[in-house]
């Protein structure tokens, strides 16, 4: 066995333009996966036309709103048609379509039943929804990985103290938790359920993974708490997510490999 090989294999990704997903999907073709990557922003396109430079005939794009179910459907459908696939990294996930960026936006009293709602459906159908076209082939084939990005929110809840005064902008909201929470629990039900078909279903847990347009106020704060007094950067997560997918971690499933420079330790 060529420990971490990914040749020949074939993975989706959810959210492949985003912040997190630039920091493992070179990784994941360098160490020769297909990656079909899958994401609202028709900037997926220019990412994926650069990637192809290094990576020939490797990366394909597929367009689409995920919150458009019908439209998600048939283009995953689509796809079913055309590749088998080995890998799926369930990435996505957005707040509604205002205030994207943060989620920001009120507390436990004021949050709607639609942002709610919103927040179930990004957290976890649009997991299920893109898994199942493709789970008859997976289990056919005897053969699978499946990676759920939850958040170290999956496991704690977040401080209110870190959030006070002028941070509150960056509250991380009961939506967030919940949903995340909710991801992981579907992990280890997939796990437990697909095991005999050999299709595994692990979780990821990023702490404070921030954008480099954070105010920096709110980073200090940030990196006095985090046990390796830093910042999480996207590239931080390429070796856990090329061990999960690969046959490496054949003896896992229904794990979650928190990466969170120690946050959760204290
Ligand atoms: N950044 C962090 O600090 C952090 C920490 C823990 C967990 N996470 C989790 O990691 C994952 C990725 O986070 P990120 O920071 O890279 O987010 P991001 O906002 O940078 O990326 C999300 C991507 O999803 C796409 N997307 C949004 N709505 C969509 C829709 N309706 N249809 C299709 N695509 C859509 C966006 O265009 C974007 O490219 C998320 O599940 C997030 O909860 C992030």
């Amino acid at each position: 066995m060529k420990i971490f090989d990914l040749s020949g294999k074939t993975i989706l990704v959810t959210g492949a333009n985003g912040w997190l997903a630039s920091g493992f999907i070179e990784p994941c073709l360098s160490f020769g996966a297909r990656i079909i990557m899958v994401d609202s922003s028709p900037a997926v396109k220019d990412t994926a036309v650069k990637l192809s430079k290094k990576y020939p005939r490797k990366v394909d794009t597929v367009i689409v709103d995920m919150f458009d179910q019908k439209a998600y459907q048939q283009a995953l459908n689509k796809i079913a048609k055309t590749h088998q696939m080995y890998g799926i990294i369930n990435n996505a996930f957005c707040f509604g379509k205002s205030n994207v960026e943060t989620g920001a936006e009120g507390d436990f009293m004021s949050l709607s039943d639609e942002q709610w709602m919103t927040a179930f459906e990004s957290g976890i159908l649009w997991a299920v929804q893109t898994v199942k076209p493709f789970l008859p082939a997976m289990r056919k084939n005897k053969g699978g990985s499946i990676i759920n990005i939850c958040s170290m929110y999956a496991l704690i809840a977040p401080n209110p103290n870190l959030y006070s005064g002028e941070f509150k902008k960056y509250l991380s909201q009961p939506t967030y938790t919940s949903a995340k929470h909710g991801l992981w629990g579907w992990t280890k039900y997939m796990a437990s359920f697909l095991a005999k078909d050999q299709v595994r279903c692990n979780a990821i847990a990023p702490g404070a993974f921030s954008k480099p347009a954070t105010d920096a106020k709110f980073i200090k704060r940030l990196k006095d708490i985090i046990p390796l007094q830093t910042i999480g950067k996207p590239a931080d997560l390429a070796g856990a997510v090329i061990y999960l997918l690969s046959e490496s971690s054949s003896y896992m499933t229904g794990q979650c490999l928190t990466i969170d420079g120690g946050w959760t330790v204290r």
